[in-house]
């Protein structure tokens, strides 16, 4: 019995536009040998990557010391990652260049260039410094997005002082856990910040949480909003207060390789939420080398990523990768849909976006609101997409392929983790052929691989786990205080020491990756192990639907049937009909294996604020039960409400 089968065929085939292929930062020739040297020696090829996308204070004595499962890359070297993101580039020509260009919710903007964001953050540093922050002092970010955000995770670097950036959108409670679990000192928030047309406050939270965390020391505040906001003396401190009175002068700490740069929690199935330690050297190479290789960025471009700095997305590739590339970045703190539906597409026209990365749950988002928005506005800007965080169903890849990117614009799905740091199976624009729906081939360097429970390497278009079998750069070195739990999540599925995701994947016969979504998710019909992600791009090929999650409700007969719930395109009319249409859509274009026993119409499905549906929420009212386990990080409550009221 295979452990997941894999069951959608997709024949479709993009090969890179010539004139992209032409110009492409890493052209064919280069992929192919450093995917060949990436294959007889991951070391050389990370060594060689080290130099060219690194400045070091001090070189290596050793590329990698592998104790499994413990690494340490570039043993002996001293770096500092704020001196690669700011200092080099005021020595390359760039000091006037727009590093950071923002824009706030209510439409007020900033630009800091290089020059501008490296004396912002040398500033903050020493205000860091003065408020008794040393080198290996954990500091707490709760921010809006705004440039604040990043010049305070820049600062921490600068002096060694790892950070743990906790989402904005997480309750009070859960920030002061992650705040006691790291031992931070010091929580860097604002006043609030701007979502859906009005302003929320941030601050009370903090309050809230900081009473019950004898460690911190000092809160500094940004004034955002400017509501009121009650500071605590001795305490509080605003951060323009601060800032007025301290110098710009603070030379980087050199810090060695494997110094911890940032702490990042990210949520299990079940129980505490695990700190993902991340350190210098490495991850930095890891960031910095794929920005070059998969975003081809440039200094004619401008690099739209849109994820918040909350998630491991905003601090690899809104921050670290593209800064230590030079980049141009922008940055939007508010929601897609407000004031229009147009937004973010607006925002393109206005800033002549290049290259833009987002998530397939933004973009079923805008399926569902019709192509009039995006048509609106001109686009042509745009020379690359990318796309992170889920599975991307084929039928949306081609809406992102023809809408956004008018055809002309490479995708790159992008496959990686919290755990990663870095991208880890991912096409290069100018050098590998795309295949709607799959993350395609592993980043030279990365052995990545499909294998079975006794850890063979499965045949082509079986499923499996998904594996990493050599350690990479930005691989997490641990779980902050948790060595154990490090061991049995990753690296105890197999014999020999390898990586497990917990993602299922098959390949094709041309070795390409196909992520079938969590393995946590599989539902067992009749014997048959089946993902969520084929079902799920079956029934949003359907052209009447925006959107679909289906989960597994125990059935006497087949084990688990498949219950599905879809949200349809706005206008569509879902009743009796539309459910037998889309019954027989599945059994049409994967089998009669996955034809749903029951199928739910629902205007929105429960999703964590980063995007991804829940679910285990999904499964418990499937099969009726109460909703247990933790709902923090789900977006909007409401949600699940109406998603019952649909039972009855
Ligand atoms: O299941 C995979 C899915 O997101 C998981 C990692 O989530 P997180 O740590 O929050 O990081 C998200 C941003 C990197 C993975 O285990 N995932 C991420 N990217 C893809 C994906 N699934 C399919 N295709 C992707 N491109």
């Amino acid at each position: 019995m295979p452990d997941i089968e894999s069951l959608l065929k997709e024949k479709r085939v993009f090969e890179p536009p010539k004139e992209f292929a032409k110009r492409a930062k890493w052209s064919k020739r280069e992929f192919t040998a450093l995917r060949k040297l990436g294959e007889k020696s991951p070391e050389r090829f990370w060594a060689q990557m080290a130099k060219r996308h690194v400045s070091w204070f001090k070189p290596w004595r050793k590329v990698l010391e592998w104790k499994a499962p413990y690494a340490k890359w570039f043993v002996g070297a001293q770096t500092n990652v704020s001196y690669n993101c700011l200092d080099r580039h005021l020595e390359n020509g760039r000091r006037n260049k727009a590093a950071l260009i923002w824009e706030g919710e209510p439409g007020d903007s900033r630009v800091l260039t290089y020059g501008q964001l490296h004396r912002e953050v040398c500033k903050f540093a020493n205000v860091l410094k003065g408020l008794g922050v040393a080198k290996g002092d954990r500091v707490a970010l709760y921010m809006p997005l705004v440039p604040e955000a990043v010049i305070a995770m820049l600062a921490c670097t600068r002096i060694g002082a790892p950070h743990s950036v906790v989402f904005g959108g997480f309750s009070a409670e859960s920030l002061r856990d992650r705040i006691n679990d790291a031992g931070a000192k010091v929580v860097i928030t604002a006043d609030g910040g701007h979502r859906r047309g009005s302003a929320f406050a941030l601050k009370p939270a903090v309050d809230e949480a900081v009473a019950g965390c004898p460690g911190v020391e000092s809160v500094v505040v940004v004034q955002r909003t400017r509501q009121d906001t009650a500071m605590k003396p001795g305490r509080d401190h605003w951060w323009h207060a601060l800032m007025a009175t301290v110098s710009a002068d603070c030379p980087p700490a050199k810090l060695d390789a494997e110094h911890p740069l940032f702490i990042l929690y990210t949520s299990g199935t079940t129980g505490q939420p695990k700190g993902i330690l991340h350190t210098t050297g490495g991850y930095l190479t890891h960031v910095a080398a794929t920005t070059q290789a998969i975003f081809d960025l440039g200094d004619d471009d401008v690099y739209w990523c849109t994820a918040d700095v909350g998630w491991i997305t905003g601090h690899s590739y809104v921050v670290y990768g593209p800064l230590a590339n030079g980049a141009t970045v922008l940055l939007y703190e508010g929601v897609p849909t407000h004031p229009g539906p147009d937004r973010w597409w607006s925002l393109i026209e206005k800033y002549g976006v290049t290259v833009l990365y987002t998530a397939p749950t933004a973009i079923r988002t805008f399926i569902r609101l019709g192509d009039e928005h995006p048509n609106r506005h001109d686009l042509s800007s745009l020379r690359l997409l990318g796309s992170v965080g889920e599975p991307i169903n084929p039928e949306a890849w081609m809406w992102y392929h023809r809408v956004i990117g008018g055809k002309r614009c490479p995708i790159v799905d992008t496959w990686w983790q919290t755990e990663t740091g870095g991208i880890m199976i991912t096409p290069l624009p100018g050098a590998v052929p795309t295949k709607p729906g799959s993350a395609t081939l592993p980043f030279p360097g990365i052995d990545a691989a499909v294998l079975d429970a006794d850890g063979k390497e499965v045949k082509p278009r079986a499923g499996g786990f998904l594996a990493v079998r050599k350690p990479w750069p930005g691989m997490l070195r641990g779980i902050w205080g948790d060595a154990k739990r490090y061991e049995q999540t990753y690296w105890s599925k197999w014999k020999k020491p390898t990586y497990f995701p917990g993602d299922g994947a098959h390949r094709d016969d041309k070795g390409y990756f196909w992520i079938l979504g969590r393995i946590d998710d599989v539902m067992n019909i009749s014997g048959h192990r089946i993902g969520t992600m084929e079902v799920e791009s079956a029934i949003v090929s359907h052209e009447q639907v925006a959107e679909a999650a289906v989960v597994g409700r125990p059935d006497e007969i087949t084990g688990t049937a498949i219950v599905a719930f879809v949200t349809p395109r706005s206008g569509t009319a879902a009743g009796a009909a539309l459910v037998e249409e889309l019954r027989g859509h599945v059994a049409k274009h994967i089998g009669a294996i996955a034809k749903p026993a029951d199928i739910r119409f629902t205007d929105a499905l429960p999703k964590t604020r980063s995007g991804k549906i829940m679910r285990r929420l999904l499964r418990d009212i499937a099969a009726g039960k109460e909703t247990v386990g933790d709902t923090t990080t789900l977006e909007d409550y409401s949600v699940l409400a109406k998603l019952r009221e649909s039972e009855e």
